[in-house]
């Protein structure tokens, strides 16, 4: 086959056969096909979209570019949870160990940040010692010990995913149907789950911005999941603000590390329940979602969510010092609170802009060779319907850069609108399907 004549094919909007495609990513991730014509072709499919039998081609081919887990030495069902990603979004900290101290295995493969957006890897990398490039055995023996595991994909695990995300993070090929879902789905398919819990973003931080784009790539997820025999719950949520108020790696560990002590209200904790109450229906360790949302209240209550991620981070190398006593670790050197121009209420916040100033500031990465620096990010203070008065605190910027700031602090003004009128508060979970 001739990679220049399947890149012309998808220019051209036709479809390309199981076998075509099959040789494309094998081709890629065999390093037969450079970067530059790999990138061609992502923005090809970008551009002209795939049908959902090449979606689950593409599926198929990049679950079988690794080995598919099998994890039937664990009695127990098996679940696991993706976000198609967000600002702030780090329910995956919380709802593993909440979902594992309820009897449910979570042999969670996450990736890394994309575009604006944070990602579970690097974040667990911000715990000193973390390591989440663990080899399959290893990934087993923690996953058998503790019922929870939080790795990124390997050369054995979904290696096609890990080679393209990255590409594809940098060639603004993000935010296409065929390529998360295949994304997502090869990575999932791989862990040897019984059910996935999906939440789907939409809005001014997600990669659908509306929420008709939303709703088609929820029914592509869900078909693909279904075509492969898996139980499956989807969340439509909401993404026109941070989740939380924290972002930022660091950060976002201290957010969640809050959650799950029981020292954090609010739309986190909400969406985390809602999630992790899914992932025990699924696993069968409760008879609904709402059931499961109420032991996982439980759960934190009694403090065994919150012991439970103790001993993930334990067994995956990590300082749990950090966690038990967050102010000792390092702070960034340059922290600035930045205040409201106006009085009014919050009547938009452009997420997408407040994820870029989160990169800028060193949270996430510009290029593909980027270094994080997990200190730096933005605790956002405000919620969309707030009342503020001129002089209100809007945010706390933290980097290594004073240039840094600056850049992120514009993103950050040009981001918010204030309406004198009083401003509904958006719904948070839109549609559970
Ligand atoms: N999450 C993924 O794993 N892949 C995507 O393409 C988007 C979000």
């Amino acid at each position: 086959m001739n990679t220049i004549e399947l890149i012309r094919k998808k220019r051209d909007k036709e479809s390309l056969s199981k076998e075509e495609i099959k040789f494309l990513i094998s081709s890629y991730t065999k390093n037969k096909i450079p970067d530059y014509q790999f990138s061609s072709f992502l923005m090809a499919v970008f551009l002209n979209g795939m049908n959902s039998e090449e979606t689950s081609f593409l599926t198929e081919a990049m679950l079988y570019s690794g080995k598919v887990i099998n994890l039937d030495f664990l009695k127990g069902k098996k679940v696991d949870k993706h976000s198609t990603g967000g600002v702030g979004d780090k329910t995956s900290l919380i709802i593993a160990p909440v979902a594992a101290a309820a009897g449910v295995y979570v042999p969670m493969i996450s990736g890394r940040g994309l575009g604006h957006t944070g990602g579970t890897l690097d974040k667990l990398d911000a715990i000193p010692g973390f390591k989440t490039n663990l080899s399959l055995k290893e990934y087993k023996s923690v996953l058998k010990k503790c019922g929870a595991v939080l790795v990124g994909q390997t050369k054995e695990i979904a290696p096609a995913d890990k080679l393209i995300y990255s590409l594809r993070d940098v060639t603004g090929t993000v935010e296409s149907i065929p390529l998360i879902t295949a994304s997502i789905m090869s990575k999932k398919l791989a862990e040897g789950i019984n059910g996935l819990v999906l939440d789907i973003k939409t809005g001014s931080g997600a990669f659908m911005r509306k929420e008709k784009d939303t709703l088609l790539l929820a029914e592509s997820l869900i078909r693909t999941a279904k075509s492969f025999g898996k139980k499956v719950i989807g969340f439509v949520t909401d993404m026109n603000q941070p989740l939380g108020n924290y972002i930022g790696n660091w950060l976002e560990v201290y957010e969640s590390v809050l959650v799950l002590k029981g020292e954090s209200e609010g739309d986190l904790k909400e969406l985390s329940l809602a999630l992790s109450g899914a992932m025990i229906f699924l696993g069968g360790k409760a008879s609904s979602i709402d059931e499961g949302i109420k032991l996982s209240q439980r759960l934190i209550d009694n403090g065994l969510a919150y012991k439970k991620f103790l001993e993930i981070v334990e067994l995956q190398g990590g300082d749990t010092n950090f966690i038990r006593n967050p102010e000792k670790y390092p702070k960034s050197k340059i922290i600035e609170r930045i205040f409201a121009p106006n009085n009014g209420y919050l009547e938009t916040i452009n997420n997408f802009e407040i994820g870029m100033a989160a990169l800028e500031l060193g949270a996430g990465r510009l290029t593909k060779d980027d270094i994080i620096d997990p200190k730096a990010g933005i605790i956002f203070k405000l919620k969309i319907g707030d009342f503020v008065k001129k002089g209100t605190e809007i945010a706390e910027l933290h980097s290594s850069s004073q240039l840094k700031i600056e850049k992120a602090k514009e993103k950050i003004y040009n981001s918010i609108m204030l309406n004198p009128n009083p401003i509904k508060k958006p719904k948070l979970i839109k549609k559970i399907i």
